[in-house]
């Protein structure tokens, strides 16, 4: 698919689907869905767990103080935001930002499955236990798994999957180990972008 393809992919997901969906109870509470944006041809794909209230509120992932680390992040890996791609694992915001549930993450699997289809992007990173679990289909803890490449068997050929803390987790243990682990992990997405040919 060209980029003009896979974004009209997307945004007719997006308002046929998503913004209408009421497959899990977290249709109930949310101000809005939260699709997710970026570059519908990027190569890198970040994957959260579920808007927060800031993200609510605008509809967009990743705007509030997670959401300003990320940005540093991707800075620091020599990108722009808009030339990654920024999702979430729910698309609606869990009340009072809880994890959300088993069924709510199987519920809203189906959109994700299908972004990561069109987007086809060279390495994913999940940020945070539940994106792991559900990309990798493991029940590893994130402190085991991080830093550790995976694979996402979902596409064909099997996209890169470096897992790492989740902005809000190192934003709470700001600790010089956490730091260096997560820039570790980001670096070595980035050497794999560079020795990947599609
Ligand atoms: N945390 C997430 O996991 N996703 C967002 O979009 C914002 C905060
Ligand atoms: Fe639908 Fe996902 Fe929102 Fe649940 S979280 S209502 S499955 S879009």
């Amino acid at each position: 698919m060209t980029r003009q393809q896979k974004a009209q992919a997307l945004l007719q997901m997006d308002q046929q689907e998503v913004q209408g969906c009421e497959s899990c109870v977290l249709c109930q509470q949310r101000t809005q869905t939260v699709f997710g944006e970026g570059d519908p041809d990027a190569q890198i794909m970040f994957i959260g767990e579920g808007p927060g209230q800031h993200e609510d509120e605008q509809g967009r992932p990743f705007v509030g103080r997670s959401g300003e680390l990320l940005d540093k992040q991707i800075k620091a890996m020599g990108f722009e935001r808009e030339q990654v791609y920024i999702a979430n694992v729910v698309k609606c915001r869990p009340p009072d930002n809880r994890t959300p549930l088993a069924g709510e993450v199987d519920a809203c699997w189906v959109y994700l499955r299908r972004q990561i289809q069109i987007i086809r992007p060279q390495v994913i990173i999940t940020l945070g236990g539940p994106a792991a679990k559900l990309v990798l289909g493991t029940k590893e803890g994130i402190t085991r798994i991080r830093g550790t490449w995976h694979a996402y068997e979902g596409v064909d050929p099997p996209v890169p999957v470096m897992p790492t803390f989740h902005p809000a987790y190192l934003l709470r243990k700001y600790t010089k180990e956490n730091r260096a682990n997560v820039w570790s992990d980001l670096k070595a997405a980035l050497t794999k972008l560079q020795t990947h040919t599609r």
